[in-house]
């Protein structure tokens, strides 16, 4: 990103910038189910970045010849909208955006059973409404459950959270001054009931001791959020008298 503006004070008497604890994540919200024409779809929100996943298939592939003999073929495409920043994105695909399209489809793959599925494609669509640090891991957590709602079969579901450094502290679930100004930021994906990493990234330098604390501050993150992925897939498939 980049600003010439003057770095702010990130941590105040012991809080981060908006309140929060170190540990704390912002507030979430999770919809399973949201769009009518998709197979399978979510909304979520962390603090001010709202993310919508679409997801369609298995269903033929278009066009033919990439078509796998053995295996469903998972395409995605992340996207910014123009009016999800505080400056107005181009709507053409940026470089940021094919790279996170990628690391995103590969954080989700390991947990899609595509073997069952040969000659098939999965499309997944992830637009950001509102941008404020940690899309891509929003994104990955609502591609998740979207690929659930959808009734593809999964190994598990992954969710992700980003962990940042900040004034010399580690904190979680960054946001975008924080991302910004921080001296580290480390998104990580995960597929908690089977403790698989499907994602983890540093921007910045940490010491081993902090790479360390950082990837469990994340893993404690994705757990509890993993918690209301549960819970969202609950509301809407799960009547109350099962419930
Ligand atoms: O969103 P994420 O943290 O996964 O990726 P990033 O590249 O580290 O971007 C951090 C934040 O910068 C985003 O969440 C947006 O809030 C902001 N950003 C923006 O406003 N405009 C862009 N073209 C790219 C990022």
């Amino acid at each position: 990103m980049g600003s010439s503006s003057e770095k702010p004070q990130l941590i105040i008497d012991g809080k981060r910038i908006d309140g929060r604890a170190f540990d704390e994540l912002r507030p979430i919200e999770m919809e399973v189910g949201v769009l009518k024409n998709a197979d399978g779809s979510a909304i979520v929100a962390f603090g001010n970045t709202r993310v919508l996943a679409a997801v369609y298939g298995p269903r033929e592939v278009m066009p033919k010849h990439v078509a796998l003999a053995d295996r469903a073929v998972i395409r995605c495409r992340y996207r910014m909208l123009s009016f999800s920043a505080e400056e107005r994105k181009s709507p053409a695909p940026s470089r940021r955006e094919i790279e996170l399209s990628k690391v995103i489809r590969e954080a989700l793959e390991p947990a899609i059973m595509s073997e069952l599925f040969p000659r098939t494609t999965i499309d997944i669509f992830i637009e950001v409404l509102n941008a404020d640090g940690g899309t891509r891991t929003t994104g990955i957590t609502a591609a998740a459950l979207a690929l659930a709602d959808a009734g593809v079969p999964m190994r598990d579901l992954v969710a992700g959270v980003a962990v940042g450094k900040v004034d010399g502290k580690l904190v979680l679930d960054i946001n975008k001054v924080e991302d910004m100004y921080g001296e580290a930021d480390m998104p990580v994906a995960a597929m908690p009931s089977l403790g698989r990493i499907t994602l983890l990234q540093l921007n910045g330098v940490l010491t081993h001791e902090e790479f360390v604390e950082a990837l469990a501050l994340a893993l404690k993150g994705i757990r509890k959020i993993y918690e209301l992925q549960k819970e969202a897939l609950r509301k809407k498939y799960v009547t109350t008298e099962e419930a």
